[in-house]
């Protein structure tokens, strides 16, 4: 019997709805091809168009559904976001935001040899919003706890390990913020001593924005705190081409979501042009998560083709294709590397 898996998706506002059909067509031809696995999608309703017809923008059905899934794909929202993905991460203590940034073939103004991937603490930090002020004072307060740094740090090094990966880099500004920081990088190296066979180091923030740029090809996992992450994880996007290729994951210790770096792309949406990319990358993440490291790899492997090709791309890879178009190539490919074998 197939390995049958139920995966909620939520194809969002803008360009979601125009990413998921051809993303779940891939997936499906990625199970025809390998046998083995199946799924079983459940579209789920979420954003800005919701809202505007119910006035909530995360329904509890949506909710429900999600909770009740495998796993869930997470297209894209418009200014609800944070009424939709905060939520979510929230509720199931998706305590990890995973994103790896790595230079695939023929991407205008990628910087060749980036392999790297942010491990960003998802729950706390200063987007905990335990905040006040008035007109004429404001103040944030930044969390941290040892027991979500704990998790954190153990997570980016167990990714090292499973990966192959040889090093973890803690990014911290403990020499200023030494309660909090200070914390962070003291629990990063107590973690580190039981991965003896993965390196540790350290860097400040600023200094690794620096580093980023000059020599991304010196980082292999990043592990940090909550807003240095989110900006960090911008920066590397950019080092690899940017937001259409921008995967990334939610974490937690039993239910992840998927889902690309970027967003509805009202500018976009409507013209069936968005790359679908960032997305199938995701959902490659998910395969991973999910133990279809087969699945994964050739779904990989069939992306990289239809890039390396250049026939078949999307306008902000140069080309003229079709979202569907390009999707529809990734599943060609997928059949050539099944019928190879
Ligand atoms: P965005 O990511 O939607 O777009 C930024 C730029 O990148 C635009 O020029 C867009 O055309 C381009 N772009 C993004 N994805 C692309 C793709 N797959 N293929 C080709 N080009 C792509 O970010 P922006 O413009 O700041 O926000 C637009 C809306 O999206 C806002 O309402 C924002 O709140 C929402 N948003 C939602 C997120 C989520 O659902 N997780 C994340 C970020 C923004
Ligand atoms: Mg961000």
């Amino acid at each position: 019997m197939a390995r049958r898996y139920r995966v909620s998706v939520i194809p969002g506002d803008g360009i979601g709805p125009e990413i998921a059909i051809p993303v779940l067509g891939v997936l499906e031809a990625l199970s025809e091809a390998l046998g083995g696995f199946c799924f079983e999608f459940l579209c789920l309703d979420a954003g800005d168009e919701v809202k505007r017809r119910t006035g909530v923008a995360l329904p509890e059905e949506t909710f429900e559904g999600v909770r009740k899934s495998d796993v869930c794909l997470f297209i894209a929202v418009g200014e609800t976001a944070s009424e939709v993905i905060l939520p979510l991460r929230q509720r199931l203590d998706l305590y990890a935001n995973v994103r790896p940034a790595k230079t695939y073939p023929n991407i205008p103004q990628a910087r060749p040899g980036v392999d790297l991937v942010i491990v960003r603490e998802n729950t706390e930090g200063l987007y905990r919003r335990v905040e006040d002020g008035t007109e004429d004072w404001g103040v944030s307060i930044r969390v941290i706890t040892r027991r979500a740094s704990e998790r954190i740090a153990r997570f980016a090094f167990e990714l090292a390990r499973r990966e192959g990966r040889r090093r973890v880099t803690c990014i911290h500004k403990a020499n200023v913020l030494k309660s909090t920081c200070g914390l962070f990088r003291d629990v990063c190296r107590e973690v580190a001593h039981q991965y003896p066979e993965v390196q540790f180091d350290e860097m400040y923030v600023d200094a690794c924005a620096l580093k980023l740029v000059m020599n991304p090809g010196a980082f292999d996992v990043v592990v940090t705190t909550n807003l240095f992450g989110d900006i960090l994880s911008d920066l590397t996007a950019g080092l690899v081409g940017g937001l259409g290729m921008a995967p990334s994951g939610n974490i937690g210790d039993d239910f992840a979501i998927f889902e690309p770096v970027h967003g509805s792309a009202p500018d976009i949406a409507g013209k069936g042009i968005a790359n679908p990319s960032a997305t199938l990358l995701s959902a490659k993440m998910m395969l991973d998560w999910l133990g279809e490291a087969r699945g994964a790899e050739v779904l990989e492997g069939a992306l990289m083709e239809v890039l390396r090709e250049g026939r078949t791309l999307t306008p902000d890879l140069g080309g003229s294709a079709k979202t569907h178009e390009m999707a529809e190539e990734v599943s060609r490919k997928i059949k050539e590397i099944a019928e190879a074998v």
